[in-house]
């Protein structure tokens, strides 16, 4: 199985790992980036999430052949605070979201994350869990189904799209990977279609939603940034304009003074800046990097640190 770690220096070099540290890994994936943390730990912790259990069993032996100051969580991060609080792990020195999916995720056909290969309309990260793209495209309201492609694919031809999967899903229910691309196509125009690819991120919109993966940043990211100990980063990798937009803005807002208390001499404790930006714009990675691996040409690496 290959699979690649996006901007793993990069990352690495930003949480700067010290050994008595408590690091979390909110997306443990295949550990590429968690293995090099736990190298680098030696008194300190290693708490990595993941919601895909495949993942999990992989990186699990993984982690063991390095040591055993790890725990992996098999969760959602929109739990991380809970989750973490329940260790006993409540300040944290670094954070670690190298958001979306993994490789294994969007190769295996079987998960129905791709929407070049047939498969089940699945995209669960987790597959305990019975809430897949398929409940989505077949049970969702015209109207929630129009809001859901217009905020997470931002597809302007979102209209055409929905009404196609109204009509079809009401003589069959839409059970494929490729049965849902060609409803698209249908939608749109084959014109429209071969130029502008809206399955693409149509697909995008479905695993968000599938998988509460902006929900999650939401709550979790601020949450982070508030159990980071003095001193202590966060590193996110984001890979679409959604993702990088929402961690642009919260990042936004603990790094900056408030609008109201602009200008003042005195400003309340509770409205500091908790963080500082380490990059005014984000680290991309390297033209080497790119060529060995074509997915990383939209990551963006975002670091911050507590003050
Ligand atoms: C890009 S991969 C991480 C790759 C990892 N850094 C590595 O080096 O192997 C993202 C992983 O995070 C998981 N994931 C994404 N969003 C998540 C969420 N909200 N909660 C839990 N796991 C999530 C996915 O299942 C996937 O395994």
């Amino acid at each position: 199985m290959k699979h690649y770690s996006v901007m793993l220096q990069a990352a690495i070099k930003g949480l700067n790992v010290k050994d008595d540290g408590i690091y979390v890994d909110a997306t443990l994936g295949y550990a590429g980036h968690s293995s090099e943390i736990l190298k680098r730990i030696k008194t300190g912790k290693l708490f990595a999430f993941d919601a895909d259990s495949e993942a999990i069993n992989y990186s699990r032996h993984l982690l063991s052949e390095i040591s055993s100051n790890f725990k992996i969580i098999h969760s959602n991060f929109f739990y991380l605070k809970e989750k973490l609080e329940e260790e006993g792990a409540s300040e944290v020195d670094g954070f670690l979201f190298d958001l979306g999916l993994s490789s294994p995720e969007i190769d295996n056909e079987e998960r129905g994350f791709s929407f070049m290969k047939d498969g089940l309309l699945d995209m669960r990260m987790d597959q305990s869990k019975d809430f897949s793209a398929k409940t989505i495209v077949n049970t969702y309201k015209e109207e929630d189904l129009l809001k859901l492609f217009y905020e997470y694919a931002e597809e302007k031809r979102s209209k055409e799209i929905v009404k196609e999967i109204i009509k079809y899903r009401k003589a069959k229910e839409i059970t494929h990977t490729l049965e849902l691309v060609e409803i698209i196509k249908n939608g749109v125009g084959a014109n429209y279609f071969y130029k502008h690819h809206p399955e693409r991120t149509i697909f995008q919109a479905l695993r968000i939603e599938v998988n509460g993966e902006l929900k999650a940043i939401e709550k979790a990211l601020p949450e982070a940034i508030k159990m980071l100990k003095k001193g202590g980063r966060i590193c996110v990798i984001t890979f679409h304009s959604l993702e990088d937009r929402l961690v642009k803005q919260i990042f936004k807002k603990y790094s900056e003074v408030d609008e109201i208390f602009k200008g003042m001499p005195d400003i309340p404790e509770e409205y500091k800046p908790l963080i500082k930006l380490i990059n005014k714009k984000p680290l991309t990675p390297t033209e080497e990097e790119i060529k060995e691996n074509s997915r990383s040409k939209s990551a963006k690496l975002r670091i911050v640190e507590r003050i």
